[in-house]
């Protein structure tokens, strides 16, 4: 397995492009199921889970053509097969985004139930309700959602936890159904607006998108459409606190700012200097950061996914900070690590205490899930010496090319295969 070697201490400058959104990307590769017209994506990340999702899609029947580095066409005029299988399911909880557009186009699907992963539970009960609402016979048979309807009608729907791909899954399916559904406590992320905008350009009738209240009004079928897939505000946010904790000055390139408010704000709050434009974000500091306490929600809150990045940031700030998480219950996986590196953490159920210690020093730590391991990267960047980070498959899930854009902005990193 390969491994990142990362030599502290290296203030991060220069500029570097933002990729496309791993989690606009993932839903809407399965929205090319919704229609025999095909689907052309700009701006696709290079990332290992949208591989994968490439892999279930083909295994479907889509014909799935890359026309240059960041530019996908998917045809899904030949389906043979309505059925995700567990080998593919398990590798990538992003799977169960195919249930909601097979069962609304072909009337069936026979989907491996995603398995829990590093940070929770993660049920898909929701999804699965969601449906039944529309009309959809689903049952749960040897690890697999068994699931059929002749035709979905739409239903009002109300999702008692806010969940993101439940609510993809389930515009996916009202894209199609008949009459009217209205999705209630919906996700506003903008990855869901991004994948509801990709649906209206196929002839989709949707109101109400970024908002919790979503109304999708069934249409006989959809087109072929052009959309490019909107930018990686994590990943973004990412190489931010990268140049904040690092002492730096770093420009982030096709990036959109209003997709990052409360991160740009925690940000600010913790010292650093942000100015951006319509499509960059430049971020600079002098390195002695503040303590900023955070509490995860759903958008517009601070996001969950931004969560082990700024417990990063607070174990070299100045004083003492909370970093609260609420959507998922075992999302504190990096803790342990970043204490192999230091770092003064205490965990309290939900909470941890983080308390800035003057340095970090380099040693050997593991990556568990995506996010964690982007938190051990930005604290190997500021540790004094070396850090070896094991396992980083899980970083190739979600940041397209790390090592080569942390190595434009001046970083000592290198991957050992
Ligand atoms: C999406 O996961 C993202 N993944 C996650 O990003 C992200 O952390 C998460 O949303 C929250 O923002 C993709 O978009 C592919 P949820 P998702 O359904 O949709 C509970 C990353 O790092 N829940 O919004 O699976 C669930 O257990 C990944 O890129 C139910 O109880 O998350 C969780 O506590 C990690 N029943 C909460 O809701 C359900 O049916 C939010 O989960 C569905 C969810």
């Amino acid at each position: 397995m390969d491994k990142l070697v990362i030599q502290g201490g290296v203030p991060l400058h220069g500029e570097i492009l933002i990729s496309g959104a791993k989690n606009a990307a993932l839903p809407i590769l399965c929205a090319s199921l919704l229609t025999e017209g095909p689907l052309t994506l700009g701006n696709v990340p290079q990332l290992h889970d949208i591989a994968t999702m490439g892999k279930l899609l083909a295994h479907m029947g889509v014909k799935i053509e890359a026309q240059g580095e960041h530019q996908l066409s998917l045809d899904a005029s030949h389906i043979h097969t309505c059925e995700a299988p567990y080998e593919m399911v398990k590798t990538m909880r992003a799977s169960i985004l195919v249930l909601g557009p097979l069962l609304a186009r072909f009337g069936h699907a026979r989907v491996s139930l995603p398995g829990g992963c590093a940070i929770g539970s993660r049920p898909v009960d929701l999804h699965i309700k969601g449906l039944q609402a529309m009309g959809a016979d689903i049952r749960i048979e040897h690890g697999y959602i068994e699931a059929k309807a002749d035709k979905l009608k739409g239903a009002r729907i109300f999702m008692d936890i806010v969940t993101v791909t439940g609510t993809e899954n389930l515009m996916m399916a009202a894209a199609l159904a008949d009459g009217t559904t209205v999705l209630e406590n919906a996700a506003k992320e903008p990855e869901v607006v991004d994948l509801a905008e990709c649906l209206i350009k196929m002839g989709a009738r949707i109101e109400g998108v970024g908002t919790d209240v979503i109304t999708v009004t069934g249409v006989p079928e959809l087109r072929s459409a052009q959309h490019d897939v909107v930018c990686d505000r994590i990943e973004a946010g990412t190489y931010m606190v990268a140049a904040a904790m690092t002492g730096g000055k770093v420009k982030l390139r096709n990036v959109r700012a209003d997709l990052l408010d409360v991160v740009i704000d925690k940000l600010r709050e913790s010292g650093a200097e942000i100015d951006d434009d319509d499509d960059s974000i430049t971020v600079s500091s002098a390195g002695a950061l503040k303590s900023v306490s955070i509490r995860t929600a759903p958008h517009p809150a601070f996001p969950t996914d931004m969560q082990a990045q700024f417990m990063a940031l607070n174990t070299v700030a100045n004083a003492v900070a909370t970093v609260t998480e609420t959507i998922f219950e075992n999302r504190f996986m990096h803790v342990q690590e970043m204490r192999r590196l230091g770092a003064n953490i205490e965990v309290e159920g939900n909470t941890a205490i983080v308390r800035g210690c003057e340095f970090l020093e380099g040693a050997t730590v593991m990556a568990t899930d995506l996010r964690a391991s982007a938190g051990l990267v930005l604290a190997a960047l500021v540790a004094r010496g070396e850090t070896v980070i094991e396992r980083i498959y899980h970083l190739d899930r979600g940041y397209e090319r790390l090592e080569e854009k942390l190595g434009q902005l001046g970083a000592n990193v290198r991957r050992i295969k």
